[in-house]
């Protein structure tokens, strides 16, 4: 596994990840990948390490595929939830960060509905010069990397399995449909598919692909440190520019709980305009896949027959994915602190 390498022991954005990061991840997770397939699938590689999963905001797949990622790792898990929590007796979430330090954490994973808590508990992690690596699992609008990372890997994984790699998505068109303007999925999958030299199409409603996301595009498209890497990205407000000839579509929730004034007419207008639906596939490739990161609206963002169609649908390959590239994602950052 391509660990010696590997440096960075918080991973908090993507924003400035290197090809050879998103090599060595891949790399690991296929590695991963063949132990899961075993009888027995577990290896020792983190036996005596503790990883706190610390989800102050709801989650099911996030939450549970890095709890098994980390049991199959041999380290030990800590859950917290805020409801059964000191929270609820006016701990702050500093103050909890700390006490799951002083129990001996290791890797603290941190999802919070504001951005840049992960990045806040990172900081004074250094600040009191402790060896805690911490991993964003989903901060507010900011970013999910490891929902990015499994996406990769489950394109990646379908063009080479046996050797899944960056390189294999160039020239491939992308299309992400939905709701941008609310999704941390979107802005992380932005860096990584883009750093892999695909063409990368936004398409959604004006009210949620507003045209200030291009600022977003423009202002820091190289990636903030290293090198820079020249991206493809582009911006539709209908559907079948995006559409047509693409290799991959993958839809986004709408987030419903994010909107805090009425950007849609309806949910059945949204899915009229929006929706993926077997027939609007004909626009695209004829063997493209159709990815969600979940949870899904049925009948909403995807169709529920198109959901549940094998032929096109990588859903349940995403959950899958997601096991072995938090596997791969957690003993990287073990060894980076090492
Ligand atoms: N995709 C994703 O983050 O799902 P959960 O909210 O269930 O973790």
């Amino acid at each position: 596994m391509a660990a010696t390498s590997w440096k960075r022991h918080h991973i908090i954005s993507l924003s400035d990840f290197q090809p050879f990061e998103y090599d060595a991840v891949l790399q690991t997770a296929a590695s991963f990948q063949e132990v899961l397939s075993r009888r027995t699938k577990k290896v020792p590689a983190l036996q005596g390490q503790v990883i706190a999963n610390l989800f102050f905001e709801s989650s099911t797949r996030t939450r549970s595929s890095f709890e098994l990622a980390a049991k199959r790792l041999s380290a030990d898990t800590l859950n917290f939830a805020p409801g059964t929590s000191s929270m609820t007796k006016g701990e702050t979430i500093l103050d909890t960060a700390k006490t799951y330090l002083a129990m001996g954490t290791d890797i603290m994973v941190i999802r919070h509905r504001e951005a840049g808590v992960p990045l806040a508990i990172a900081n004074e992690m250094d600040r009191l010069q402790t060896r805690v690596g911490v991993f964003n699992a989903g901060d507010g609008q900011h970013e999910h990397p490891s929902q990015a990372l499994l996406d990769l890997f489950t394109l990646c994984t379908l063009l080479d399995p046996e050797k899944p790699r960056l390189s294999l998505l160039q020239g491939k068109k992308i299309a992400i449909v939905g709701d941008i303007l609310h999704s941390r999925v979107a802005r992380s999958n932005i860096w990584s598919l883009t750093a892999s030299g695909a063409e990368v199409h936004l398409v959604g409603p004006p009210t949620l692909l507003p045209k200030a996301f291009a600022d977003f595009v423009n202002g820091n498209f190289t990636g903030s440190g290293g090198t820079e890497i020249p991206r493809k990205l582009f911006l539709h407000w209908s559907l079948e520019p995006a559409l047509e000839n693409a290799d991959f579509v993958m839809a986004l929730r709408i987030q419903k709980e994010r909107m805090t004034s009425h950007l849609l007419p309806s949910l059945r207008e949204y899915h009229w305009r929006y929706g993926i639906t077997g027939d609007r596939l004909q626009h695209c490739q004829p063997d493209v896949k159709v990815l969600h990161p979940g949870p899904v609206n049925r009948g909403v963002e995807i169709s529920s027959e198109l959901m549940d169609d094998p032929k096109f649908s990588l859903i349940s390959q995403q959950v899958t994915s997601g096991v072995a590239v938090r596997m791969a994602l957690l003993y990287l950052m073990s060894s980076g602190k090492a």
